[in-house]
């Protein structure tokens, strides 16, 4: 046999081992290999198709992520429309619903209870095992095209373990750890938080980078197939092992019931554990189970008659007002939580609740004592629902809005059109504190180890009054604080020296402008590429750009117009910042190098990443790709290229060392590139 066959063969046996990995542990839930040995396969085949990028099929594992960015998303018709289902909230609506079951069909069927997964509808499309296409529920008749994000789901099969063909159809949704991750990072980021763990799931389907969806690492049940779909089954509880048997996940928490008894029966014992689910859950689906008796019944205009949905209600805790705390934020807002009685919501023990504003506080007219109900908003973010009054003692406070910072006294306003009280005194230790603990956080600088802690007693021990002042500590300043050793300090003034190469977006976002939020500063840093153009910019020239809008432009001229803020971007420029983004975008139509081309990077660079070289490419129209092939038309190489370096000089492709791709660059209006 030759190398070539040998290849070609193992490049199979290796597909169908990862895939068969991969049903075993996402479907199935059993663990056949360790992560280690599993990765080892999967480089053995990365290696394979560098090699021979002709090989490289629709099915691969490694085609789960592509690296092109999307153009919006095609409308698809759906095989057979997809319809929802009527609502039931309590035993009298399900037991109507079973009587008219009974009246269709007699008395002699079976009922499966699934639960309601929160998430997004969609249809997966095979063909003969392969995984074609994958939409969004739409409209019922026609959804979105978003193959591309469907295949980043790890649980999704690329190719079924039979060639059958069909629309298969379930929900995707996303882990409750992953959606409490995501909204922590997003409030690190200063972006309000998404409400529920659908709004995530179909946030993440609707980016136009698959690589963006990847990390919103979704998961998929599925539950159902139109009727074109090459499945044998007569009924609901066959089907869901059928398809089980091909490859798809199916939720294994489901009864087949009898009679309304089974059903209530399941229906507590899953409210009482659903929040001990790692996935969110609204409710339990209640279908017919016989296929000939759900044909029997029919469908509504809206919705099949031998399916309805119990959706659990709303969860309520009674609870104590204990007190209402007041903290000041970065940029001076001052706002209200709540401190409660402990009590269990939810899953959760819940003492603290935001008030959000002074005109929540009013408009629920709070007490201090007061009997307060709370729920949870998308069942995740506890809130003061309503006050019984009934309980309120005679003598108990409305509670007060203070009128001075409760950290420097300075006399708080509410500004004309905003609902927040601000502190608007720039020394404030309570603003100086969150804004360089915003500094130092991950989603900023990232200065590992720099938390609020150390942040604090720096400024209690006056060492630090700004961020700029960071970088002058030395080792001797960080023994000063409490608990610190030789080792920690040694490690906070290295992690802040690391600091000073996150470049203008990261450093802009750090800055804790008002309205200046993560992507905003990365647009600005994008369009200007250093921080002396950002400061001579004037409004109109931020609010040209695509995503900014006013509010935005108008607080950066502003912050920038402060002599305060000047001062400190000395000193940070003094003590080697860096203040300048390579990244910048090549805002005139002109040709370049790169433009249209289809480029593979391999090597490692100097001056850039791989991620970064690849982004001014794009910008500058280029197709970056990841292997070599007959269509690359440049390789650009770094320090010890590989198998890609050997591959392109026998198809005799053009290769450009780094040295040249930095001049070419400069050549092409990137500034900062050599
Ligand atoms: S069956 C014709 N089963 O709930 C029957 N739907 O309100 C179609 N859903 O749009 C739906 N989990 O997105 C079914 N186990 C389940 C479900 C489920 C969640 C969603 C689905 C549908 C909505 C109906």
């Amino acid at each position: 046999m030759s190398e070539q066959t040998k290849d070609l063969k193992r490049l199979e046996v290796l597909k169908e081992q990862l895939n068969d990995y991969a049903y075993h542990y996402y479907v199935l839930d059993q663990s056949l290999i360790s992560d280690a040995e599993y990765d080892r396969l999967y480089k053995e085949l990365l290696a394979i198709e560098a090699d021979h990028p002709e090989w490289i099929s629709q099915d691969s594992p490694s085609q789960r992520v592509g690296d092109q960015l999307l153009e919006g998303f095609q409308k698809v018709n759906h095989a057979q429309a997809m319809y929802s289902l009527g609502n039931a909230f309590n035993e009298a609506d399900i037991q109507a619903f079973i009587k008219r079951v009974e009246e269709g069909v007699g008395d002699r069927y079976s009922l499966m209870c699934e639960c309601k997964i929160d998430g997004l509808a969609i249809a997966l499309t095979y063909e003969e095992g392969l995984f074609i296409r994958g939409a969004t529920r739409g409209n019922g008749q026609t959804g979105e095209d978003i193959t591309q994000n469907l295949r980043t789901i790890p649980s999704l099969p690329l190719r079924l373990r039979q060639p059958v063909s069909g629309e298969f159809r379930g929900e995707a949704y996303m882990p409750k750890e992953i959606f409490a991750k995501l909204n922590t990072l997003r409030d690190e980021a200063g972006e309000s938080p998404l409400a529920n763990p659908r709004n995530a799931a179909a946030g993440a389907l609707r980016q136009i980078d698959p690589a963006k969806a990847a990390q919103r690492q979704l998961n998929i049940f599925m539950y159902n197939c139109s009727s074109h779909s090459e499945i044998v089954a007569d009924s609901q509880a066959k089907l869901l092992e059928e398809m089980e048997a091909v490859g798809l996940r199916t939720n294994p928490l489901r009864k087949l019931c009898k009679n309304f008894e089974e059903v209530w029966e399941f229906i507590q014992r899953v409210n009482h554990q659903r929040h001990q689910l790692p996935y969110e859950i609204d409710g339990i689906v209640i279908k017919v189970n016989s296929f000939t008796q759900q044909e029997k019944l029919g469908y509504t205009v809206k919705a099949p008659r031998w399916a309805i949905a119990y959706k659990f209600p709303a969860e309520l805790a009674q609870t104590t007002l204990i007190d209402v705390e007041w903290t000041v934020g970065r940029t001076g807002v001052v706002t209200p939580t709540a401190v409660m009685k402990p009590v269990l919501l939810a899953g959760t023990t819940v003492q603290r609740a935001s008030l959000h504003n002074v005109d929540l506080i009013e408009k629920l007219g709070l007490h201090m004592g007061d009997r307060v109900m709370i729920h949870k908003a998308g069942d995740i973010i506890p809130e003061i629902k309503q006050v019984d009054r009934t309980y309120r003692k005679p003598d108990s406070l409305p509670i007060s809005i203070p009128e001075q910072c409760p950290q420097c006294s300075e006399e708080l306003i509410q500004i004309k059109d905003e609902v927040a009280l601000r502190c608007v005194n720039p020394n404030c230790p309570a603003q100086r504190l969150a804004q360089i603990t915003h500094f130092v956080s991950r989603v900023a600088m990232n200065i590992d180890g720099l938390g609020e802690k150390i942040v604090e007693q720096l400024l209690d021990n006056q060492l630090i009054k700004d961020p700029a002042d960071l970088y002058y500590l030395k080792q001797d300043d960080f023994l000063k604080l409490d608990k610190v050793k030789e080792k920690t300090a040694n490690n906070l003034v290295t992690a802040i020296e690391n600091s000073k190469d996150r470049g203008l977006d990261r450093l802009l976002f750090a800055l804790g402008i008002r309205h200046v939020g993560a992507k905003a500063a990365r647009l600005i840093a994008e369009e200007f590429g250093t921080i002396e153009a950002v400061m001579t910019a004037d409004q109109d020239q931020v609010s040209q750009i695509d995503g900014i809008g006013e509010i935005i432009s108008q607080s950066l001229v502003h912050y920038f117009e402060q002599e305060t803020s000047l001062e400190l971007i000395k000193r940070f420029k003094k003590i080697g910042v860096k203040t300048d983004f390579p990244l910048k975008k090549v805002v005139e139509d002109q040709l370049n190098d790169f433009a249209g081309k289809t480029i593979v990077l391999t090597g490692s660079m100097e001056r850039y990443s791989r991620n970064e070289a690849k982004q001014i490419l794009q910008n500058l129209g280029a197709n970056v790709t990841n292997s070599v092939s007959k269509k690359t038309d440049l390789l650009i190489v770094g320090s010890e290229a590989g198998s890609k370096l050997t591959k392109a000089q026998s198809l005799g492709i053009l290769i450009m060392n780094e040295a040249t791709f930095l001049e070419k660059l400069a050549e092409s209006g990137i500034k900062n590139a050599k």
